[in-house]
């Protein structure tokens, strides 16, 4: 295939999550509206010249993943790596979610778990229903959901803003070309299902890859995934961010991506602190997460319908928090700062 008629494919592709996103959106509104009528939410109108400007930004996050693709850093096919049968087996049970999910919202109950999940262990700002998941992160049923929400809530650019830290990732490796492929070791921490772990062995196949997460559920779900890719499967361990079962200086590179806004403040600087730990002198800590407040003030209405929309107790002080004061204060220098679309990346690299 020609590059413009892939890129036409690509671009195609991603329209149409795009539109299945919306038509999904407004479907499940307007069921909500007709069995739950209370639950009606005063979502803040988004200004016609702001929706033209996140079409703009959605043109430029693509632009941006394709240009990466035909600069190889990672294959082009990875573009259109999309989970199919599991949109087939799942999708129906979203749907099927739905009414719990609306009757939880509706008793105001944002910590409930079925009596057989076992929330006993887990710090307490951890066990919640978070984005209102039945069960929050500790179900077989969330860690199936979760992927298809995530996709449906972005409208298709889950992936090409998690794909942004790829480049950089890259980037920082360069520094240990002394040594081979494989015995560089990247970890990502929350993982959840493993689709950052998933993209980052299509873009470094050989190196040593590392997830972990607090989730048993989904690091079952990202063990099946990623045994269904080629290359060696990532080390999966289940451990808090908070405290990570590493030695100092293990790790050439560490990924974290959407974790830091479900992190209450103190937590966020303990997570930071504990990845400078185990990042080598010379590697890289590469944070993505939601956009904050100073990165664009005209976005406001986005971010308050995001946190009012969904249950996200830690998202408002995120969206204010200053990540790169605290990266500093754990050692971290040279931040560099990258926006895409919904998504901030924080490039920190540690002294050597
Ligand atoms: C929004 S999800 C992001 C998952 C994944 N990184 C992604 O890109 O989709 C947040 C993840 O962080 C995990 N998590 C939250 N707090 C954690 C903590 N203190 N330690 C380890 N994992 C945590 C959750 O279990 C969940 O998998």
């Amino acid at each position: 295939m020609s590059d413009t008629l892939t890129k036409l494919t690509y671009q195609t592709f991603q329209q149409g999550k795009n539109y299945f996103s919306l038509a999904h959106k407004t479907l499940a509104t307007q069921l909500r509206d007709v069995l739950y009528p209370t639950l009606q939410r005063k979502i803040k109108p988004i200004p016609t010249q702001l929706l033209l400007q996140l079409r703009e930004k959605v043109n430029q996050l693509l632009e941006i993943d394709w240009q990466d693709a035909q600069q190889g850093v990672y294959p082009e096919t990875l573009l259109f790596d999309n989970p199919w049968e599991e949109f087939f087996l799942y999708y129906p049970l979203m749907w099927l979610d739905l009414p719990q999910i609306w009757e939880r919202i509706k008793q105001k109950k944002y910590q409930d778990f079925a009596p057989e999940i076992d929330t006993e262990g887990y710090p307490s700002y951890y066990v919640q229903n978070f984005h209102h998941q039945s069960n929050g992160y500790l179900s077989d049923l969330s860690a199936n959901l979760y992927d298809l929400q995530v996709e449906i809530l972005f409208g298709g650019t889950a992936d090409p803003m998690r794909r942004r830290i790829l480049a950089p990732l890259k980037q920082s490796l360069a520094a240990f070309n002394s040594v081979t492929a494989k015995q560089i070791r990247v970890l990502d921490v929350a993982c959840g299902t493993g689709r950052t772990l998933r993209l980052i062995r299509s873009a470094l196949p050989q190196v040593s890859l590392f997830g972990t997460d607090l989730s048993p559920a989904y690091l079952r779900k990202a063990n099946q995934l990623l045994s269904e890719i080629p290359g060696e499967l990532p080390q999966l361990v289940q451990a808090n961010a908070e405290e990570l079962p590493y030695l100092d200086n293990y790790f050439h590179a560490v990924t974290s991506v959407f974790l830091f806004h479900e992190l209450p403040a103190s937590v966020r600087q303990t997570v930071i602190d504990e990845c400078y730990r185990v990042t080598k002198p010379g590697g890289a800590f590469i944070i993505c997460d939601s956009i904050q407040r100073s990165d664009a003030p005209d976005m406001a209405e986005v971010m308050d319908n995001f946190s009012g929309t969904f249950h996200e107790p830690y998202y408002q002080h995120y969206t204010t928090d200053n990540l790169v004061e605290r990266l500093e204060k754990a050692g971290f220098e040279n931040i560099e700062i990258q926006v895409h679309f919904l998504s901030k990346y924080f490039i920190a690299h540690k002294p050597n």
